[in-house]
């Protein structure tokens, strides 16, 4: 089987990993890829965004079966694309992906099919915004309709951070068309939990919950990044706690998502804050997470391609979908001043014999040479009957791998293993 995947960071060398498992794909290719992909899979130089060099690709080359793996491209169709072309892919088609693409549908979605989530107001016009703002209570929250990067959401603690959040996005165009409508939202407390799941539009199959840390420095401190570690499974996602998502959060998503004649089928993915009241959602996402992928996955025990053509052909009631019993931690190397500006261009040196996963997310090859070239460079993934021996073992692997500017936290998993622990 010929199989392709569109995609070019960490979560798509996770997901190429895992899919090269399986005997039956005897040619696997990933555009664009990066200098740590083309290890494991053939890379070619068509964006993730061109659409029609996709097409051009995936026909010149016979391609038996597509994975999307970024939003872009599922937001502008890629899906419906090769669908149309007689190519079978795994991701939702661009009516269901406006989950993600537009927080303006996916909070009206909430609201419509009693969701949990945050209470909000959406605005396309400066002047309501501003007259709202005036009234909501503080800590708020101030999110661009559209992707943004994930730097589209603001957390803006006085009033006037959270005015200037609104000028820079409607007046500003800070996020172009992506902020023409926001959304001014309550501010939630509690941990939060990833859950990644399988749908494919009426059967949901959530995968392994786990954690992000987003924020760029040790204690939660520094600003938004698209993550610098992840540890699975999160101890806050208690079986009660799961059985509530089921219930109150992921069978209704999807059962709304049909409704509304837009059936999902692909990885939908559950941002979740688990307040005083009980799990609500923060955000929805219309893919893999990116790194929850790179711990998610190497503890998937079902064979991946399996799992995603059923979901594709609507099999996914009769598909078994098994879990390993261990744990896994995820620690992101970083060029130093991510997510601001940094230096690339750095050789990586990477031990042959690390007792964990290096997935590359910003890396090119160079004279045979692996560079850096991307703010987060890599990820270090362990595997271990505990969360504390993953971590350990991760953040052994991660401090022998050397090159210029690396950054890393120091505490990934830290409030993990204190929950577990109190
Ligand atoms: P998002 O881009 O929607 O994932 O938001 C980025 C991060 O902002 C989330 O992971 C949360 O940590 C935080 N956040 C988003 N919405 C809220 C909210 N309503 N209350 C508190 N934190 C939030
Ligand atoms: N790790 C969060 C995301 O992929 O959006």
């Amino acid at each position: 089987m010929k199989v392709l995947v569109v995609g070019g960071g960490g979560r798509e060398h996770a997901i190429v990993r895992k899919l090269k498992e399986n005997s039956r794909v005897t040619e696997l290719y990933c555009l664009p890829g990066n200098g740590g992909i083309a290890r494991d899979a053939v890379c070619v130089p068509v964006s993730a965004t061109d659409l029609e060099g996709i097409l051009a690709f995936a026909k010149a080359h016979q391609i038996d079966y597509a994975v999307v793996a970024p939003d872009d491209p599922l937001a502008l169709g890629a899906v419906d694309l090769l669908e149309e072309a007689g190519i079978p892919c795994f991701g939702p088609r661009k009516n269901a992906a406006v989950i993600e693409a537009s927080k303006v549908f996916a909070k009206d979605l909430m609201k419509r099919y009693g969701i949990p989530t945050a209470r909000y107001e959406s605005f396309d016009r400066l002047d309501a915004a501003l007259a709202y703002l005036r009234t909501a209570p503080l800590p708020v929250v101030v999110k661009a309709d559209g992707l943004a990067l994930g730097k589209g959401v603001i957390i803006a603690q006085t009033r006037p951070e959270a005015e200037e959040a609104l000028r820079s996005m409607m007046e500003g165009k800070r996020f172009g068309k992506s902020g023409e409508r926001v959304v001014i939202e309550e501010y939630l407390e509690g941990p939060e939990i990833s859950v990644l799941s399988f749908t494919d539009g009426t059967t949901i199959v959530p995968m392994i919950s786990s954690m992000d840390h987003k924020r760029a420095w040790d204690g939660d401190l520094g600003p938004n990044t698209g993550g610098m570690g992840t540890v699975a499974p999160n101890p806050f996602y208690t079986p009660a706690v799961a059985a509530r998502c089921m219930e109150e959060i992921f069978l209704p998503t999807v059962r709304a998502m049909a409704a509304e004649g837009r059936p999902f089928r692909g990885c939908l993915y559950f941002g979740l804050m688990l307040t005083k009241d009980g799990p609500k959602v923060i955000e929805y996402n219309c893919r893999f997470g990116d790194p929850e992928t790179q711990v998610v996955l190497p503890l998937l025990k079902s064979d991946l391609l399996t799992v995603m053509q059923a979901v594709t052909e609507g099999r996914l009631a009769d598909c078994p979908v098994d879990f390993s019993a261990d744990s896994a931690a995820c620690v992101i190397l970083a060029s130093k001043g991510y997510p601001g500006s940094y230096e690339k261009g750095y050789p990586i040196t990477i031990p042959a014999d690390l007792e964990a996963e290096v997935y590359i997310a910003g890396a090119k090859e160079q004279d045979g040479q692996l560079v850096t070239s991307g703010g987060r460079v890599l990820g270090v993934t362990a595997v271990a009957p505990t969360l504390s021996e993953a971590l350990e073992r991760a953040y052994a692997a991660a401090d022998r791998i050397e090159f210029q500017n690396a950054y890393c936290r120091r505490d990934i998993g830290r409030r993990a293993l204190a929950a577990k622990e109190g």
